[in-house]
Parts: C-alpha cells; structure tokens; sequence
C-alpha cells in the first residue's frame, strides 16, 4: 500500500466555518473523506493538519522515502515560508498545491506562492474538489 500525504496548514481546521463566502461549508474532515474517495486501489491517504509551520515541515521530512507523494494545502504560508519551500525541495516524490479558493482573483499577497516553486500541479479555485483532483493525480504519478 503506497501512502499519499495530505497536508493543511493554518486555519484550515476552520473549514465551513471560516468565511464561507470564500472557502464553502464543507468541512476539514469533508476534505478527508473525498480525499480518501479519489484515492486509487493500492494508494491510502494519510490526512494531518497544523497550524504551526515547523509542524509541518516535520510532517514533510518524515514523508521522505515514506510516502509515494503529497498534495499540500499551506494556507496562508503559502504566500510567506521559504522553509516549507525548502522542506517540500526535500522530498523526492510528485506534490501537488491546491488551494480552496481561486488566489489569483484575491488580494495581491496570494498571488504569489513559494510552494509553486516546487509544485508538479497547482489548483486554485475548485473549492474542496481539489483535494480529489490532486489525489487522484499523484495516484496517477505515483502509480
Ligand atoms: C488558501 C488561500 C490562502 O491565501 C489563505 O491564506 C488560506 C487558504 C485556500 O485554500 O484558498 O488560508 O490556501
């Protein structure tokens, strides 16, 4: 069984809560379970969330030589963390960034990503479907 990592980053515990108007009414443990859905035979998905950024990146330097990939929601460390840039440069296999909400339309801070940088794919505006695009990709990278 490979193991694809799906990580979330700060304040995406709030998911259909926070703004709804922006980020809908699903939940966080939602996202999980279409995650889950989306995952191809012989792949499972190991959901984590932080809202500190160290947390995350230990979370990313023991998915090395652990799990087959990793799709990445980094919140607004997205727009700010070259560590998390630094610790995804790590790791060997397929990431993919999704996003809830479509950035590009937003304030100009979220248009620009140090995740991208290393990102194989990255989807924004999808709302929670996302999650299930990018699970089913790596599934297809990692495959
Ligand atoms: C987000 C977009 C970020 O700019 C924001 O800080 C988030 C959520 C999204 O999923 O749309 O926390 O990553």
């Amino acid at each position: 069984m490979k193991t694809i990592l799906l990580l979330n980053g700060p304040n995406l515990n709030l998911l259909g809560q926070r703004q709804p108007e922006i980020y809908g009414r699903e939940t966080l443990a939602d996202v999980e379970a279409l995650a889950r859905e989306a995952c191809a035979e012989g792949f499972s998905v190991e959901a984590k969330q932080s809202n500190w950024e160290g947390q995350l990146i230990d979370w990313i330097h023991e998915a090395r030589g652990a799990a087959a990939g990793i799709v990445i929601n980094p919140g607004a460390l997205t727009h700010t963390s070259v560590a998390l840039l630094d610790a995804l440069n790590a790791f060997d296999g397929p990431v993919i960034e999704v996003h809830v909400s479509q950035v590009h339309k937003r304030e100009k801070f979220r248009h620009h990503s140090y995740v991208s940088k290393r990102a194989d794919a990255v989807i924004a505006g999808l709302g929670v479907d996302g999650y299930g695009a990018a699970v089913a990709r790596i599934c297809k990278l990692a495959g």
